[in-house]
């Protein structure tokens, strides 16, 4: 979700003739987008804000903007403690986030000129939808991004064909929760069938699910659009029904368990990959052994582990954080062991088999690129390939790479 807000940010910012550049020190004016999900990833924020303070005693003129989740938490606490800060922008305010820095950062020699979205990158993002409303009770989410809001599906679509025009191959559609998605009598289904519709785009892809709101339709539209990859994240957090209860997700672990199968049945070649917290207040050893016997049983392409982090106002940061950090450590580093000893099992059985990647970028004549199901295939190549999609024979297989030759 940062990652297309910079983007959509460095897009309307470079129709004003502003442009990125390798070298902080070359800089006029530096955005830090930040993330308050975890107290680890504003840690790493408040140490980059610090640095800042540096650059600008070697280019006084240089401004720093802070923005996203943080700034819309803790926006006060960052201006009184940094000098360094000139501008922040809330997370609810992202949309302006380029009209507020051009007017405080640029004032004088900002020219807008007419070309919208010059960016060319094969693999573009594109957020559907806004905010949430789910309220897992450890999610500080709804509280900095606000209310959930679904954009108009046709300026989705314009704004869609547009980075296609612009030579984009692959959209990935984004949203807290995209299942929840609905513009009028559009929901998310029909949104899939109509950007799958555009010409000259071939893959679309689309995260993060709430498994209480996935449903068949869905599913079936999947294994329905061959530009729909065949790859789904879906949280699952626990798989202790208690657990999920004052988690405040919403669906059990057997609903979960239904949905995994659906998904294998109905799209045969799914990869599925997955989030979990563990060290959920009064998450017991019991508990803990549910979810790891799940990520055993589900066999996830691939995984994220969180150790729980208590945020301020969140409906479980009243209860009492009672598994110690030194149990969380072990129980993040059992799962982590555990789903990184299956995805080895998983990319094994691919060596040798026949992969549809799209070209995304080239580095020293190694193309990078992606395949179907999300995993990453480095092979030897040209520009020419750039955009294209084609075959590669899988020769040797990482957990999160593989590499092999065009066929
Ligand atoms: N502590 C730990 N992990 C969290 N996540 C969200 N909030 C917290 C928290 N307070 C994780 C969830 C979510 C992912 C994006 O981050 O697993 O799916
Ligand atoms: Fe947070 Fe839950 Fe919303 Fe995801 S669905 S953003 S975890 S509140």
């Amino acid at each position: 979700m940062n990652m297309c807000d910079s983007d959509m940010l460095d897009s309307v910012l470079s129709t004003y003739g502003a442009s990125k550049v390798d070298n902080l020190l070359d800089a006029d004016v530096v955005v830090l987008n930040t993330c308050s999900v975890r107290a680890q990833s504003e840690q790493k924020a408040f140490s980059y804000i610090g640095r800042t303070e540096e650059f600008k005693r070697q280019n006084p003129d240089l401004k720093i903007v802070v923005m996203g989740c943080m700034a819309e938490r803790l926006g006060c606490r960052i201006k009184k403690r940094f000098n360094s800060v000139d501008l922040i922008i809330s997370a609810k305010n992202i949309d302006n986030a380029a009209l507020k820095i051009i007017n405080s950062c640029f004032i004088n020699n900002a020219v807008k000129n007419e070309r919208f979205d010059l960016k060319s990158e094969i693999v573009r993002y594109v957020t559907i939808i806004r905010g949430c409303n789910n309220y897992c009770s450890y999610c500080i989410v709804p509280f900095v991004r606000g209310n959930e809001k679904s954009l108009d599906y046709q300026s989705l679509i314009n704004e869609c064909s547009l980075m296609v025009k612009n030579g984009a191959r692959e959209i990935m559609l984004l949203g807290q929760n995209v299942n929840s998605y609905q513009y009028g009598d559009v929901n998310f289904s029909l949104l899939l069938k109509k950007i799958a519709s555009i010409k000259n785009l071939d893959r679309i892809r689309f995260m993060t699910n709430h498994p209480k709101d996935l449903d068949d339709n869905l599913i079936n539209v999947m294994a329905a659009e061959p530009k729909v990859c065949p790859h789904i994240h879906l949280p699952m957090q626990s798989a202790s029904n208690k657990i999920l209860k004052t988690m405040n997700r919403k669906y059990t672990y057997e609903h979960y368990l239904d949905l995994i199968g659906k998904l294998r049945t109905t799209v045969p070649e799914i990869s599925i990959t997955t989030d979990i917290i563990v060290g959920f207040p009064e998450e017991t050893e019991k508990d803990f052994e549910d979810t790891l016997n799940a990520v055993r049983t589900i066999r996830f392409d691939g995984l994220y582990v969180f150790k729980y982090s208590p945020r301020h106002g969140t409906v479980a940061s009243k209860m009492a954080d009672i598994v110690t950090l030194e149990e969380k450590k072990r129980r993040h580093s059992i799962v982590l062991k555990e789903s990184n000893k299956i995805s080895v099992e998983i990319v094994s059985k691919m060596i040798g088999s026949v992969q549809k990647v799209l070209a995304e970028k080239i580095n020293n004549g190694v193309i990078e690129s992606r395949a179907r199901g999300g995993r990453k295939v480095f092979v030897k190549g040209s520009k020419d390939h750039i955009g294209k999609i084609f075959n590669v024979s899988i020769k040797t297989a990482k957990i999160n790479s593989l590499l092999g030759d065009i066929v």
